[in-house]
């Protein structure tokens, strides 16, 4: 794995083409969790796009009460403020993980998209995210929460090391961390304004649970097990039963059967 370095913002600035994702950066060596850092300066009114980076996380939190490893200066942790009109809150579920993974695939082609927003490379997660919101009178705010394994090597945590990878792991090579995150706001930017049934039609494509049977955890309620056959444009997940019953399901992990090797 290559030696860590600090982030570089002037080769990021240099490969950020959009207007506004990202164009406002607020960068920290080290934080509890970018997710509070963020979700305080949007409190003191930060714009739409805001970009809260960390080399560290001491307190990382991951979906469900989980935390995220993440150790300094080999990965991406950063948490975005979004500002956007209701239309666009709403599917901000496809939108986010469609941008992460699109801009993955620049430097590991194979990476998929695993319902809810993870990012998975050869059945491993490389990514995960989650999506805090606040609703006011004065509009709705996200918080995109993005922590991407770039140049670390999680497989060296005995608690990982069958179920994560990184994307220097898979590409045989390093990952500019700059480049990576600059391509993230580009293609977000551009998503917030595309039309919604090209956006949803791009995640499906790079699913990697669509067609497959899968056993759903709903956050609330028991397990149940079927083919994942179709994703709406909010991000709900349909789920086809051995009874022929379709259910949709909106708050829940997910688990995919192995694929036969036959
Ligand atoms: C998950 O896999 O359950 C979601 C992980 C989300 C991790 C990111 S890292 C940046 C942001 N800050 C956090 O504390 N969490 C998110």
């Amino acid at each position: 794995m290559p030696e860590p370095a600090p982030f570089n913002p002037i080769t990021f600035m240099e490969a950020r083409q959009s207007r506004e994702v990202g164009k406002h950066v607020v960068y920290r060596e080290s934080v509890d969790s970018t997710m509070d850092l963020a979700r305080a300066r949007a409190n003191e009114g930060a714009p739409h796009g805001t970009l809260v980076l960390a080399e560290e996380q001491t307190a990382g939190r991951g979906r469900r009460g989980r935390s995220f490893y993440s150790p300094a200066m080999e990965n991406l942790y950063f948490t975005l403020v979004l500002r956007c009109p209701m239309d666009v809150h709403r599917r901000l579920p496809v939108i986010v993980p469609l941008a992460v993974c699109e801009a993955i695939r620049e430097f590991v082609p194979a990476a998929a998209v695993k319902w809810p927003n993870d990012i998975w490379v050869s059945e491993r997660k490389a990514c995960g995210m989650l999506i805090d919101a606040e609703i006011s009178a004065g509009g709705a705010v996200a918080f995109p929460g993005i922590g991407i394994n770039v140049n670390g090597d999680p497989t060296l945590q005995p608690e990982l090391r069958d179920i994560a990878t990184s994307l220097a792991r898979e590409a045989g090579a390093p990952v500019s961390r700059e480049r990576l995150l600059a391509g993230i706001c580009n293609r977000l930017e551009a998503l917030l304004e595309a039309d919604e049934h090209e956006v949803a039609l791009r995640y499906r494509e790079l699913s990697c649970i669509l067609g497959r049977e899968v056993t759903v955890h709903p956050h609330a309620g028991e397990a149940f097990s079927g083919m994942a056959t179709e994703i709406a444009e909010t991000g709900d997940l349909a789920v086809l039963m051995a009874d022929g019953r379709t259910e949709w399901v909106t708050a829940a992990d997910v688990t995919l059967r192995p694929k036969s090797s036959a």
